[in-house]
């Protein structure tokens, strides 16, 4: 058996939960999903569901994590629950799904920058990212992409994740409140935080049962909740610091990552006039890569803006094959290097449909962030909360310093009220799911 690792420092914990928790969702997916659920209305249930519920969930992955120190599923053994094992293993199952699609994205965004270096995209975006969004091209950098995560993890948690994730996170924050400060410079940008800051509350609560399975579900998919990433870094945790504290400071950062981006994303689109309200997956790659063409400097902007995205890319990514190969090396005689290689190798294959076709990549999206993370966070909490219980509070005090009341509020909140949000959300998404003229749960064959 290999000798477990740990992180150097607590900073290199928190950045690196930083790395895993910003990424494409933040960039990718919510300026859009924000714009296209109303602007504001859609931010202040998304900012509701993560401090409301994705706070306390992101506690209880820490306290399974740092208890055990073990892989998101030998964890549930070793802390006494062996039949909870499938919660973990559901886990497992979700970071190579995720991934899969997720390095196709991550493959767009290479070609993008490439494409940023020669202006490829300037002249018909739509028609550009048509051309390279599936089939070889896609295929190729889809397997870039992994390479890149693979050589990262490879090299391990404090030579590999820490080193990359504590240069990785603080770049992210400093190039994107420039580019914020750049959009803020162009005519017209007012509109775009109009849009995003001001809250259309009748429009909100019209369309709540639609908007709060999206933003729950973002919200877990965002703060990389439900399939095991923050078990699996938790469980490199040497020591006995305050998880409140980091977990409070992971959740502030993400939020304020997603809204930096939204800052850059919404004023750039409006200052060009264009429509943010296109869904998608292209939206990035077809709105704000078009809006480069028409600013000046463009080339060099986008360029900036695709290689921002690629960072948060990879720090995410990076954490969802960690979930896989902390599972292999914790209970097999194999080396960390091997198995990366071979599950990336497994995780490229399962990309391919995503790579060849955007339906593909659409389908695996939507039961990831619908399905699959909300009942990972359910059993998660269950588990936590009513299952382990006693303990749970005493890990999540230790090294806290706080009176044993915030500890029982948290149990408690996690027992009630977080659980009957996550149910609501996954009975909510129901309709979309398995109902409806085309239910999302059948794949686009
Ligand atoms: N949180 C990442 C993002 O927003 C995605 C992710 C999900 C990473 C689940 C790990 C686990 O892009």
């Amino acid at each position: 058996m290999n000798e477990r690792e740990t992180w150097a420092t607590r900073a290199g914990f928190i950045l690196a939960a930083v790395g895993s928790a910003v990424g494409l969702g933040n960039i990718w997916q919510f300026p859009f999903k924000t714009a296209q659920f109303g602007g504001a209305s859609f931010l202040i249930v998304y900012v509701i569901a993560a401090l409301g519920i994705g706070l306390p969930a992101i506690l209880a992955e820490f306290v399974i994590g740092r208890r055990s120190n073990l892989n998101t599923i030998s964890a549930f053994e070793k802390l006494g629950h062996k039949n909870w094992r499938f919660v973990g293993a559901l886990g497992l199952f979700t970071g190579f799904w995720i991934l899969s699609y997720y390095s196709v994205v991550g493959g767009w965004v290479l070609r993008y920058i490439g494409g940023s270096l020669t202006g490829a995209y300037f002249g018909a975006p739509a028609k550009y990212f048509g051309q390279i969004s599936a089939g070889m091209d896609a295929l190729a950098l889809h397997a870039v992409f992994m390479a890149l995560v693979v050589v990262i993890v490879a090299a391990g948690i404090e030579d590999g994740i820490e080193k990359a994730t504590k240069l990785m996170v603080p770049s992210i924050i400093v190039i994107l409140g420039a580019l914020a400060i750049f959009a803020f410079t162009l005519p017209g940008a007012s509109e775009g935080y109009a849009y995003f800051l001001s809250p259309d509350f009748d429009a909100l609560f019209a369309n709540l049962g639609d908007i709060v399975p999206f933003a729950v579900g973002q919200a877990f998919f965002s703060l990389s909740l439900g399939m095991g990433a923050m078990i699996t870094y938790a469980s490199y945790i040497d020591g006995d610091q305050s998880l409140f504290g980091d977990g409070i400071t992971i959740v502030f950062l993400n939020s304020f990552v997603g809204i930096l981006a939204g800052l850059v994303v919404l004023p750039l689109l409006f200052a060009q006039g264009i429509d943010p309200n296109t869904s998608g997956a292209g939206a990035v790659f077809i709105s704000v890569a078009g809006a480069f063409a028409n600013i000046p400097g463009g080339q060099a902007i986008g360029l900036i803006f695709f290689l921002v995205v690629l960072i948060a890319a990879l720090s995410s990514a990076i954490s969802l094959l960690e979930v896989v190969v902390s599972w292999a090396i914790d209970n097999y005689d194999v080396t960390r290097p091997q198995m990366a290689i071979l599950l990336g190798g497994v995780i490229f294959l399962l990309g391919v449909p995503s790579a060849l076709d955007t339906a593909w990549l659409g389908w695996f999206d939507t039961l990831a962030y619908k399905f699959f993370l909300p009942v990972g966070v359910l059993g998660i909490l269950i588990f936590v909360a009513w299952v382990y219980g006693a303990p749970a509070l005493d890990e999540v005090m230790k090294g806290s310093g706080l009176g044993e009341g915030v500890g029982l509020t948290w149990l408690w909140l996690a027992r009630t009220l977080v659980i009957v949000a996550v149910v609501a959300t996954l009975v909510l998404g129901f309709q979309t799911l398995f109902l409806g003229e085309s239910p999302a749960i059948i794949p686009p064959i």
